[in-house]
């Protein structure tokens, strides 16, 4: 079967890589560089398991069927199916998130192949697909929520926690589709997924075929569900720091309770990353209308979480003369290389503001500055420059300065 996928960010690239183990699959982005580097075998993301795949295809241990381009005839002519996994960013001044990308890849592919399957991977808001096909009177279009985390992005793909596709479900032939890509992701699973034991006792892959909208607001739920969480710990930290209290003692005994777990718990300066922020903000704007407090109390948390942790740090450098807090790593995970969104940016911001100089560590970040604050790669000057050094995650890299660090990672993980 051909496959055609529109970008190769982290989810364009580790469902292309997932399908080319048993489909011909054509990989389109609008970036040269990047389709040169994959043709040339190499990752232009971290991530090990796509690392992997790509030198196991250069070498010929694991040959793929997978071709990059920057040519939409090539990608998208004659294509079964055609994933777009395109920037869904949010945009402040409309407060939705700009599909722009999603629509210009859905035209390119009309502009060559009427008849395959879209399936749209990218977030998108609730109710945009069925809207999108009653604009376009294109009634090929489908919705699948990616679930990968960055980092592990083929890996999650590799051993999905669930397969969701939504199609109408009152269209026989859409409904049929959307089993066919639920069957073309599930086979590129590692096949040991297959036999899995679920903790409901259930065997393989928990897959489901829903609705569009449902299918969009399960992504949605899904997400705005994780930054709760983060947020919820964040604020039991933020009150034990108050209070004087060892949050971590706390934690570990409410998260003894089976039904709350020891998973997902460990405080940071706020949920972050590409996909929560803007996720939960999409979820609280498709909410017009509707009655809640929870999701806009979830938004708000990470803001007072920011500020909490923002007036922490001043307090550790007031009354020093010319202070310096020097930011350790941009990213927002450890093992990362991206920090689009991450917490710290915001932390950073805000003691800026208060006229505080500040100094970065970031060995990924190529530039001489962001935003105005000197970016070093040399750890040892960076350690003696600063008074206060933050760090969102510990890193062994900070054991000789423990006393001048300022992190909320009580368990030293995730
Ligand atoms: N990153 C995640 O963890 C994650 C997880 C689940 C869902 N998502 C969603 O998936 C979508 C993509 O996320 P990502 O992290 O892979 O993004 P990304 O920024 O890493 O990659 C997107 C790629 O699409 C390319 N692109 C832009 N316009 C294009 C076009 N018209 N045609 C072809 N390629 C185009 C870009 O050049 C880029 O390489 C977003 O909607 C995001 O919310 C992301």
């Amino acid at each position: 079967m051909k496959i055609a996928v529109a970008g190769t960010g982290y989810v364009g690239l580790s469902v292309s890589l997932l399908l080319s183990q048993h489909n011909e699959v054509h990989a389109l982005d609008i970036i040269p560089e990047k389709v040169e580097k994959l043709n040339r075998g190499v990752s232009p993301i971290v991530d090990r398991e796509i690392t992997e795949f790509l030198d196991g295809n250069r070498n010929g241990s694991h040959p793929l069927d997978f071709h990059a381009t920057l040519d939409p005839r090539e990608a998208y002519a004659d294509a079964d199916y055609a994933v777009v996994a395109t920037p869904t960013n949010y945009d402040p001044k409309k407060n939705y998130f700009d599909t722009s990308s999603v629509e210009a890849a859905i035209d390119a592919i009309r502009a060559v192949n009427k008849t395959a399957w879209v399936v749209i991977k990218s977030t998108i808001p609730v109710g945009y697909t069925a809207q999108l096909r009653a604009q376009r009177g294109d009634e090929r279009i489908l919705f699948s929520p990616e679930f990968l985390r960055e980092g592990r992005a083929l890996y999650d793909n590799l051993h999905p926690s669930r397969i969701v596709v939504g199609a109408p479900m009152d269209d026989a032939e859409a409904v049929e589709a959307a089993q066919g890509f639920v069957q073309l992701l599930a086979h590129g699973a590692d096949p040991a997924e297959l036999v899995r034991k679920n903790r409901d006792g259930s065997l393989g892959i928990p897959e489901l075929v829903c609705g569009l909208t449902e299918a969009e607001a399960i992504k949605l739920f899904a997400n705005t569900y994780l930054a709760l969480r983060v947020a919820y710990f964040n604020e039991l930290d933020t009150y034990a720091e108050s209070r004087g209290l060892d949050a971590q003692q706390i934690i570990r005994g409410v998260c003894l309770d089976p039904r709350i777990g020891s998973h997902y718990n460990n405080p940071s300066f706020g949920y972050g990353g590409y996909c929560l922020p803007k996720d939960s903000k999409q979820l609280l704007a498709n909410y017009a209308d509707v009655p809640q407090n929870l999701i806009s109390a979830i938004v708000e948390s990470n803001r007072t979480r920011k500020d909490f942790i923002a007036q922490e740090i001043e307090e550790r450098v007031a009354g020093l003369d010319h202070p310096v807090v020097g930011i350790y790593r941009l990213t927002m995970k450890s093992g990362s290389d991206n920090f689009r969104q991450s917490s710290i940016q915001g932390v950073m911001k805000r003691i800026k503001g208060k006229g505080i100089d500040v100094v970065v560590y970031e060995p990924t970040l190529d530039k001489p500055d962001f935003f105005g604050s000197p970016v070093t790669h040399d750890l040892a000057a960076f350690k003696q420059q600063a008074d206060v050094i933050v760090a969102n995650r510990w890193n062994a890299d900070l054991n000789d300065v423990a006393p001048k660090v300022f992190t909320r990672d009580l368990f030293k993980r995730d």
